[in-house]
């Protein structure tokens, strides 16, 4: 998909941020737009205080002059604007392909709404066809792979699990210091149990089911942005 269909959903997020607003910036190519677009209104006076949900994030609002903050000064955001991986009919979610699922589900969790932004290749009929980036501690991995691959079997998963960046020869490490599986699902037919399940297994930190966090998405297509809610 384009990036001027991506950069246009950014825009319509951008229609919703007010003056006086705190908000939370997501992370990916698409959000990636919406931070850009949103320097273009900071400059011009738009009084807005951001907490961003990865270091790529802060980094690009740093040099845009976006006013940043965190969520030890903040404890509630207005809004956050992020991408994501898959969009299910109800709005909800698989993030993390960027490997910032913990602080992005940390901030969309601190804010009264999240929109989507996302391209029309995102929307699917159940999650699962993308793989879950489940996000684990160092400490104990070989049996924290076990248990998630357990739950996954449990779960009707199909596929394999992978530690991100093993094939390249080096694991890929979250902002948090942690690791990450990939889990090939095929299709996730009960998510708030598996998010349950995950969740009770100690090594996992976080996965990347966003389950009722989104409130709006706006999806860019060839035919125009349609927004779902
Ligand atoms: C990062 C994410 C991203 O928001 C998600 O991967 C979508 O990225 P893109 O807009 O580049 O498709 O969850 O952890």
């Amino acid at each position: 998909m384009s990036e001027a269909l991506k950069r246009q959903a950014a825009a319509m997020a951008l229609n919703e941020v007010r003056s006086g607003m705190r908000l939370g910036l997501g992370t990916g190519s698409t959000a990636r737009h919406f931070v850009d677009l949103l320097s273009d209104k900071v400059a011009a006076g738009l009084d807005v205080i951001c907490v961003p949900t990865s270091e790529v994030t802060a980094q690009q609002a740093r040099e845009l002059n976006i006013p940043l903050s965190d969520l030890e000064t903040l404890d509630r955001l207005d809004l956050t604007v992020d991408g994501a991986d898959e969009i299910d009919p109800e709005l909800n979610l698989i993030k993390g392909a960027g490997g910032a699922l913990l602080r992005e589900k940390i901030v969309a969790a601190a804010s009264n709404a999240m929109i989507v932004i996302a391209d029309g290749s995102k929307l699917v009929e159940a999650l699962g066809q993308f793989p879950l980036p489940i996000e684990v501690n160092r400490f104990g991995l070989g049996a924290t792979r076990h248990l998630v691959e357990q739950t996954m079997r449990r779960h009707g998963g199909t596929g394999g699990i992978k530690l991100r960046g093993e094939a390249a020869g080096a694991p890929y490490q979250t902002d948090g210091g942690h690791l990450i599986l990939d889990a090939f699902f095929g299709r996730i037919s009960a998510p708030e149990a598996l998010s349950i399940d995950l969740l009770n297994i100690p090594g996992v930190v976080q996965h990347g089911l966003f389950l009722h966090m989104c409130s709006k998405a706006f999806v860019a297509t060839p035919d125009g942005v349609k927004t779902l809610q």
